[in-house]
């Protein structure tokens, strides 16, 4: 994308009709890919205005929105013909995204994702937020970007514990709606808890099934009007676990929900045994946990009960019927989530 020749960047923002942009970087992907993004817009003609945030989850809140806009005001910007290009990994587009969503009661904006999350998942879709209180993305907008861009090149530079945070994600998809998918991640490339990911050659293959999955999943319902989600899987109870515990990453919090919810399907006989164990196998192969101490049965009871509020009243509760498939669960108990979770104890007990 950010080849001198390639032009498809410096077209889109030339479509506006102006010529200074507000590019907002993340200051990690600035310091590995700066002097590359500067000098592809200058081979483009286009003058932006950098802004370089150094943001993460512990600043993903109202103020940093605000901040941003406080610096959107001191530029000499139109708010039609200059849009906001977001480079960064989900927690920066959700903020622009966000801010995009509000400055001046909305402002074009372009996504750029450079983590794994943020090109299979965060970069795609509508949805904006920050964190509010004890919340994540608490506060937040459906606001479509005009354009976003996937491209696997700032990928090298990412640290393999958010290679693997992406991973997760793209195991999620595949559990729910791609078994062949699952069985191309089952593969080399998670081996060594992803280390190879990113210069193996299915990583184009992986990433393109994942997008598409994920488009697929969320086009017919962007705007969250059915809320039995299958991209939800693995998201019940890791919340709790991702701001509760220590040092949890996103991902790795969805893959203890994720190892739960397949031990709860494995319990109602909706999973085999050997299904259950290809699920914690390739979690594992892959570098992620399956279980956590945090998983508490207040809890797990304080999740559930978070949940049914969330999804306006019901469980909707995504779990594995075989790999590749998935189905709602309506009338769970905290005991039987209890019993998913002391399955995952046992199994991880006898590694
Ligand atoms: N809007 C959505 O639909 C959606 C979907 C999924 C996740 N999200 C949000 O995304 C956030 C998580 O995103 P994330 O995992 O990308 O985390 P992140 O944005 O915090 O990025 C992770 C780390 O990687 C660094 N980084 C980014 N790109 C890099 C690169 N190319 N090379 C080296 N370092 C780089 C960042 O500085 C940061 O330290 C969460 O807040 C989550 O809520 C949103
Ligand atoms: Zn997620």
């Amino acid at each position: 994308m950010l080849e001198p020749h390639n032009s498809v960047l410096g077209d889109a923002l030339r479509s506006y009709g102006g010529n200074t942009p507000v590019v907002i970087i993340d200051r990690t992907v600035d310091s590995h890919h700066g002097a590359k993004i500067r000098d592809y817009f200058r081979s483009q003609e286009i003058a932006p205005h950098y802004l370089v945030r150094d943001l993460d989850e512990s600043k993903k809140g109202l103020t940093a929105v605000e901040e941003l806009a406080a610096a959107l005001d001191a530029l000499p910007i139109r708010r039609r013909t200059d849009p906001l290009v977001a480079i960064g990994g989900g927690v920066l587009l959700d903020v622009v995204g966000f801010l995009a969503s509000i400055y001046r009661r909305g402002m074009p904006y372009i996504r750029i994702p450079t983590t794994l999350v943020g090109l299979i998942d965060a970069g795609i879709g509508v949805k904006t937020g920050v964190n509010a209180g004890r919340h994540k993305n608490r506060l937040g907008t459906y606001w479509a970007p005009d354009r976003a861009f996937l491209p696997p090149e700032f990928l090298p530079t990412l640290d393999t514990r958010h290679i693997r945070n992406g991973v997760a994600e793209i195991i999620k998809l595949a559990i729910v709606r791609d078994r062949e998918l699952f069985a191309l991640l089952e593969g080399t490339i998670t081996e060594n808890g992803c280390a190879g990911f990113v210069s193996h050659p299915q990583l184009e293959s992986v990433c393109v099934a994942a997008v598409s999955g994920m488009l697929e999943e969320l086009a017919p319902n962007l705007w969250e009007h059915d809320l039995r989600r299958p991209v939800d899987f693995g998201h019940t109870f890791s919340p709790a676990l991702e701001l509760g515990a220590e040092d949890m990453l996103h991902g790795e919090s969805v893959a203890c929900d994720m190892a739960l919810c397949a031990a709860f399907s494995y319990n109602r006989e909706l999973l085999s045994w050997e299904e259950f164990e290809r699920i914690v196998r390739t979690l594992r192969q892959s570098g992620l946990p399956t279980v956590h101490q945090y998983f508490t049965e207040p809890v797990i009871a304080s999740s559930l009960a978070e949940a049914i509020r969330h999804r306006n009243g019901m469980q909707h509760i995504p779990v594995p019927h075989s790999i590749g498939q998935a189905v709602f669960i309506e009338d769970s108990t905290v005991t039987e989530w209890i019993a998913a979770r002391d399955l995952c104890l046992k199994e991880e007990s006898n590694r």
